[in-house]
């Protein structure tokens, strides 16, 4: 990428130069804030197509290269290497944790994964059919009025948060399993190892005991690194606008869970299994159903296709497709819809209106058919992304309130409303 050597603006004649931002790599940035003071300008960028809100240090992507690093590591060797709260630690501190790091951050986040009685009563007054998106975006906020202590900006405060977020977030979405289930709730024990403890408080049966299947251990813990983080995503992004107003860490991570919960950005894994279900019952062709998905007339989107930043295959997709190709032939899991999936993948995957817009498979395509295996019904499949993505908007927040530059987040806005007009009494109306 050949880099910018200046930025100039011409408005009405006078030419103004505009700083750089420099990136390490991908895109440098051009600084916009002071052209509204000097020029009475505000720039337009309606759902930030082009607008880098902030800087980070955290993830990089590479979009047209399908390129995605934590911290520069490789996505890749992270999913073939690492575990989910090895990457947790990365993402949140900067660097890979020592063995010793490792082991503390396991201890404290499992001691930690008990819940207040409040909380649990909290979730049991939502009706039995709530989303559990809904349920987990207010247990998420609410977890600031159990633990008080933890609410604050001092470094005390914010390791305490980060590690109740991690641990009774976990516990929260197992139980929210066990509600849509049917089963009651478990204590969490408080030596176990983080994803083997999810799994058991999720899915064992009154006596507590679960024998872990090692491929779905692996395969959970694998997913849940592939979305650990993305950077200025919609749910992180509301992530920070949220805490840029210095709002607690549970409220601005419940902001992001509401986020994440539309069906064009995390419920996209829902949605998909929800479309590949939907072309069964319908008795239409995957070739019928692509074909109404160009005419849009429908408003017919393949869901888990398509990305803002991706133009190319999205690399944690890659790595999901391979991974549920050999879950599903171990445990055996719905072989049919996974054929129908490859199938849509390839018939869009050659057709001009896919290539043309460079729309290709996101990680929400075959993530669903996983979960499912795994023996997640599909409401949960969102919670499951917003598991994963927990270091991520931990992380975001922290670089956010440790950044003396941050200002709250406020947007301009082109006003196309009436100019002016005198109020009007209500009865000469
Ligand atoms: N199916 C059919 N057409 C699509 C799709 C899709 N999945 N995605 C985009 N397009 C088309 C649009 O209709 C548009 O066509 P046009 O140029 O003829 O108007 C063009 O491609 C560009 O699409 P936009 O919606 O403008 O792209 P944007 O970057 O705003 O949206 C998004 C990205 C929301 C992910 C979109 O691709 C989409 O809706 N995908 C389906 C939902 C999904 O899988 N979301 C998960 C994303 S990954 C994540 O959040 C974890």
């Amino acid at each position: 990428m050949t880099r910018v050597v200046d930025a100039r603006l011409t408005v009405d004649g006078t030419t103004r130069e505009l700083p750089l931002e420099r990136s390490t790599v991908g895109n440098d940035g051009v600084s916009v804030s002071t052209l509204l003071k000097d020029t009475g300008l505000v720039t337009v960028d309606p759902g930030f197509m082009n607008t880098a809100s902030c800087e980070s240090a955290i993830t990089y992507i590479d979009g047209d290269a399908g390129i995605l690093r934590y911290r520069g590591y490789p996505i890749e060797q992270l999913a073939e290497h690492s575990t989910f709260l090895e990457v947790a630690y990365l993402l949140i501190h900067g660097e890979l944790p020592s063995e010793d790091l490792l082991a503390a951050l396991n201890n404290r986040v499992a001691r930690h994964m008990h819940v207040h009685e409040g909380i649990k009563t909290f979730l049991g007054a939502f009706p039995r059919d709530a989303h559990p998106m809904a349920v987990l975006s207010g247990a998420t906020s609410a977890l600031s009025t159990f633990y008080p202590e933890s609410v604050g900006r001092g470094e005390h405060e914010t390791e305490l948060a980060t590690v109740q977020l991690l641990a009774k977030t976990a516990t929260v979405i197992a139980y929210l399993q066990r509600r849509v289930t049917g089963g009651d709730l478990i204590e969490p024990r408080k030596d176990g190892n983080y994803v083997d403890e999810f799994m058991r408080i999720a899915f064992s049966g009154p006596d507590g005991e679960l024998d872990i299947d090692p491929t779905i251990r692996k395969a959970l813990d694998l997913l849940l690194i592939l979305h650990a983080d993305h950077e200025q995503n919609c749910s992180t992004s509301t992530v920070r606008i949220v805490g840029s107003s210095q709002a607690n860490i549970y409220a601005s991570v419940s902001a992001g869970i509401g986020a994440l919960s539309g069906p064009l950005h995390g419920g996209a894994n829902e949605a998909a299994l929800s479309m590949f279900d939907g072309i069964k019952e319908s008795g239409d062709t995957v070739e019928q159903f692509v074909a109404k998905v160009k005419d849009k007339a429908e408003g017919a989107r393949l869901m888990g296709f398509g990305h803002r930043v991706y133009k190319s295959y999205d690399p944690r997709g890659a790595v999901v497709k391979d991974v549920a190709n050999k879950v599903l032939s171990e445990l055996g899991g719905n072989d049919e819809t996974f054929q129908m999936a490859q199938r849509l993948e390839e018939i869009a995957l050659s057709d001009e209106y896919f290539i043309e817009r460079k729309l290709y498979p996101n990680v929400d395509f075959y993530t669903g058919l996983l979960y499912s295996a795994m023996g997640f019904p599909r409401q949960m499949f969102t919670p499951l992304f917003a598991l994963g993505r927990m270091p991520g908007w931990i992380a975001h927040y922290r670089e956010m309130m440790a950044d003396p530059r941050t200002k709250i987040g406020r947007p301009r806005q082109i006003y196309t409303g009436e100019v002016e007009r005198d109020y009007t009494p209500l009865a000469e109306r």
